[in-house]
């Protein structure tokens, strides 16, 4: 059996009187890819947020190998081993590519090299452009700098919501090849994303999402000839 790395019981978070998630629970298993699927304003990033420590959780626990992280300073949770890779390819655009790299490392200070060295590996073009100001990449470089910086942090287990956004198709699929790269190199990811075809293709295991709570979940594949899913989520004729 696969081991569990992480385990989000029941949580709901709140913006004032918005409520953006309302008692839903997800398990990611160490090797898996787990895709978060739903449209705008489903509760997907405010999920990667709290498991982050970026969004206080009223009820329920989050847990991290083992170890309960229900509210836990990022600081904390960064250094415990999630990395996320936010939504909107977040870079310091006036910060040079390899100052961006740096930073993500501070966690591991003796370790910077060696791990610049294998994220050059993974994106030459990173290498390529080490001392280019961020901010006038293309945004797919933008991207795969935003997943370098993560990667930096030495995660155990990687979150990415909507790496693909903003995004021309070929940058996309792009994208969707590293995180598959990076998967097979032993990362577990769990994926937020709004095209379900995309997500549901990608990942090994789905939870549909809709205004804060789970409405389906299951191995992906099978999500994917789910009628009702197929309806409401891939146009019905996919
Ligand atoms: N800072 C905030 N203050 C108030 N409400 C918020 C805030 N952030 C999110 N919300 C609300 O919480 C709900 C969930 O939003 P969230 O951003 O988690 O959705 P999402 O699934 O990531 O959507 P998208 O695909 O558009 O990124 C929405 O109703 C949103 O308006
Ligand atoms: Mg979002």
């Amino acid at each position: 059996m696969k081991k569990n790395v992480l385990r989000v019981e029941g949580i709901s978070v709140s913006y004032g009187p918005i409520q953006a998630l309302d008692d839903v629970s997800i398990e990611v298993d160490e090797g898996e890819i787990v895709s978060l699927v739903g449209a705008n304003g489903a509760g997907k990033t405010s999920l990667l947020r709290a498991i982050m420590g970026l969004q206080k959780v009223h009820t329920g626990r989050i847990v991290f190998m083992g170890n309960d992280i229900t509210n836990t300073s990022t600081d904390k949770v960064a250094g415990s081993g999630i990395g996320l890779i936010p939504e909107g390819h977040l870079v310091f655009s006036t910060m040079t590519v390899l100052e961006n790299l740096q930073v993500g490392g501070y966690h591991y200070p003796q370790e910077v090299s060696s791990s610049l060295e294998s994220v050059f590996e993974s994106f030459p073009v990173l290498y390529k452009r080490r001392n280019q100001i961020a901010g006038t990449l293309s945004g797919g470089e933008q991207q795969m700098l935003s997943i370098g910086r993560t990667l930096m942090s030495k995660p155990k287990l990687l979150m990415a919501d909507e790496p693909s956004l903003g995004l021309a198709p070929k940058v996309i699929s792009e994208i969707f090849n590293i995180l598959r790269d990076l998967n097979e190199k032993g990362y577990p990811i769990l994926l937020a994303e709004q095209n379900a075809k995309k997500a549901l293709e990608f990942g090994d295991h789905a939870y549909v999402m809709e205004t804060g709570r789970v409405l389906f979940q299951g191995p992906a594949k099978e999500l994917m000839g789910n009628p009702k899913v197929r309806h409401a989520y891939l146009g019905g004729n996919v």
